[in-house]
């Protein structure tokens, strides 16, 4: 049952070859200074940071330059980008990249005007901004997290071993994203199918939560079934533009809060993969990889019913003559087979992770109650060792 809810996303979104071809009228509705915020370097080599400084002087735009901002942004390179936006005078934020890029802009939307330290404020406090905030619009290069539509912003603190998420509300918002797949193409293979898989743990993550008839599983299906086909075509032929545009669509709308509403969603494969970031810097849809299958397996028969129509809805498993746990468990082997088809990491040894580590990553876990049952401390401790 779908309960009370307001529903509401204020980005606009330009999609497709020509997407870039909406930056223009975009920016005139921001003042002149702009913030460029970028990664390593990678749109550099694809020439998109040509195309977009081009249209950025067309329009008579002032650019501050922030590269460098790291997977995984850190807590000081969030205070040095909230220092730059200030005094700049800045009234756009700019990112262009993946999800760190976007989930960097809108931390230091929120945090260029904040006195006090942004990460003790929004991430460990997670109080909401109460400052001038500076918009932002994104260019996606890298599909995955659904930065690009949504208030999510994801921080890492290495010296507290931390890596926490604020959903902010909608002012922090991208006002607008550019969406072209045809940039995604470079993207490496690794960060490829770890993306695919970010989605569809964040189609996971709601999906197996409640036990009623919800619109919203059954956009949930459609999405899973769209991302197993086309991740199965991109990872054979990386720039297959249909599979490329589906994905990064999929992305978006796996984790813009539609299919959230009137479900109570789980998040407790994130919230470990984040605390597994937290002690490795890994790959974050890789340190989700590694535990969802150990985490399915503990919550299996709690969330029995949804876990069998799993099976049946997206994997097409034939139901005749099989018991709900059959079908719970031929669910979890397709979505395993998938998993290796793709080339997604399956065990924690890999990213780095040793016993030493267990009782940190577990006690920096989150515990929370959306999903079929509330984990223990002690069962954070035994899906880590199941998943090396
Ligand atoms: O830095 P550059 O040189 O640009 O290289 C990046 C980076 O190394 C590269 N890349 C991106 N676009 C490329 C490209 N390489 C070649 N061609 C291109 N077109 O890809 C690498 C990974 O990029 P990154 O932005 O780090 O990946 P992703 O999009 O997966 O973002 C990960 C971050 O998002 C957070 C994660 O925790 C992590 O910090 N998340 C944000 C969420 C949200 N806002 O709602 C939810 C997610 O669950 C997630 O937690
Ligand atoms: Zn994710």
């Amino acid at each position: 049952m779908l309960g009370e809810f307001v529903y509401s996303n204020p980005t606009r979104l330009h999609f497709g070859r020509k997407a870039l071809d909406g930056l223009a009228q975009e920016l005139r509705n921001y003042g002149k200074n702009i913030l460029l915020v970028y990664g390593g370097g990678s749109i550099k080599k694809s020439g998109i940071y040509d195309s977009i400084v081009a249209i950025l002087k067309a329009e008579g735009k002032n650019i501050t330059e922030l590269p460098g901002v790291m997977s995984n942004p850190t807590s000081e390179k969030l205070i040095e980008g909230a220092k730059l936006a200030r005094e700049n005078n800045i009234d756009l934020i700019l990112a262009v990249g993946g999800g760190s890029v976007c989930d960097y802009s809108k931390a230091v939307s929120v945090s260029a005007y904040y006195d006090g330290d942004p990460w003790d404020k929004y991430f460990l406090r997670m109080e909401e901004p109460e400052c001038k905030i500076i918009p932002v619009g994104c260019v996606l290069t890298m599909v995955g997290t659904g930065s690009e539509m949504n208030g999510g912003s994801v921080i890492t603190n290495h010296a507290q071993k931390l890596k926490i998420g604020h959903v902010f509300g909608d002012n922090v918002y991208p006002k607008f994203s550019i969406l072209n797949p045809e940039y995604t193409f470079t993207v490496p293979q690794y960060q490829m199918v770890a993306g695919c898989f970010d989605i569809m743990c964040h189609i996971l993550e709601q999906y197996l939560s409640g036990t009623d008839d919800n619109t919203s599983d059954y956009i949930s299906e459609g999405l899973m079934k769209s991302l197993v086909a086309s991740s199965r075509i991109a990872v054979k032929n990386p720039t297959d533009y249909e599979a490329r545009s589906n994905i990064m669509w999929t992305a978006t709308w796996a984790l813009n809060t539609l299919i959230a509403k009137g479900k109570t969603t789980d998040w407790e494969v994130h919230m470990i993969g984040q605390a597994v970031g937290a002690y490795t810097n890994a790959t974050h849809g890789m340190t989700l990889s590694a535990v969802t299958l150990a985490y399915y397996r503990h919550i299996l028969n709690d969330g029995l019913k949804r876990f069998a129509r799993f099976a049946v809805n997206v994997w097409g498993v034939n139901p005749e003559g099989k018991s709900d746990m059959e079908l719970a468990e031929a669910g979890l082997k397709a979505l395993e087979s998938w998993m290796r088809e793709i080339g997604v990491v399956m065990s924690l040894k890999e990213l780095g992770v040793t016993p030493e580590m267990y009782e940190g990553i577990a006690s920096a876990t989150f515990l929370l109650e959306g999903g079929y049952r509330k984990l223990t401390h002690e069962e954070v401790i035994e899906i880590l060792k199941e998943s090396m």
